[in-house]
Formats: structure tokens, C-alpha cells, sequence
């Protein structure tokens, strides 16, 4: 399973997917390592944002109110804003691409 990740830059590199890691995990061993993350997986710090892939939003898990609140306070928040650290990589997901949002 494979994640194809678009760079700040417009470069493109491919990620691999593995099942129950969540897709911040995946980004950053796959060396996307602009994706800051700087919280680690809490939560808490929204440098972990991306667009996903309009084609995938209904496999995604859903958005819960302390994500939400957290994409509220971004600058650059669009419709399929998501923080990568709270959504598992299923099979389901094979193939998606995912852009890393703009620096804060
Ligand atoms: Fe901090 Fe996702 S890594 S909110």
C-alpha cells in the first residue's frame, strides 16, 4: 500500500501505507520530514496538517471536536483540511494523495 505525498514545493514523493500507523507516522519515515509534527502525535500542536484527497474523505476517521478546534485555529484551513496524526492508514486508503499544508 502506497501514499503519494505532494511537498510544499510541488515535488512529489511516494510514502509507504502501513495498516493502523497513522498517516503523520507514515509521512515522516517516508521522509517528509517538513511535516513538523512537533507534538508527536497529541494533538495539540496542528503542524501536522494536510489536505487529503477528496476521493478518500468518506474511508477517512471522522473529525472529533479537539481536531476541529485545532483546524480552526489555522490560517490555511480548507474543506479537506485534516491533522495527520489522528487518521489510521487502512487499506482502504491505498493510493491517496496528500498535501502538506502551508508553514503556520
Ligand atoms: Fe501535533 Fe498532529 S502531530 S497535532
Amino acid at each position: 500500500a502506497q501514499i503519494q505525498l505532494i511537498l510544499r514545493d510541488g515535488s512529489e514523493m511516494t510514502v509507504a501505507g502501513r495498516e493502523g500507523e497513522n498517516l503523520m507516522k507514515l509521512i515522516r519515515d517516508g521522509g517528509g520530514y517538513e511535516l513538523l509534527a512537533l507534538c508527536g502525535g497529541g494533538c495539540s500542536c496542528a503542524t501536522c496538517h494536510i489536505y487529503v484527497d477528496e476521493r478518500f474523505v468518506d474511508a477517512l476517521s471522522p473529525i472529533t471536536d479537539e481536531e476541529g478546534e485545532l483546524l480552526d485555529c489555522s490560517m490555511h484551513r480548507q474543506a479537506h483540511s485534516r491533522l495527520s496524526c489522528q487518521i489510521p492508514f487502512h487499506a482502504g486508503l491505498d493510493g491517496m494523495r496528500i498535501e502538506i499544508a502551508p508553514e503556520e
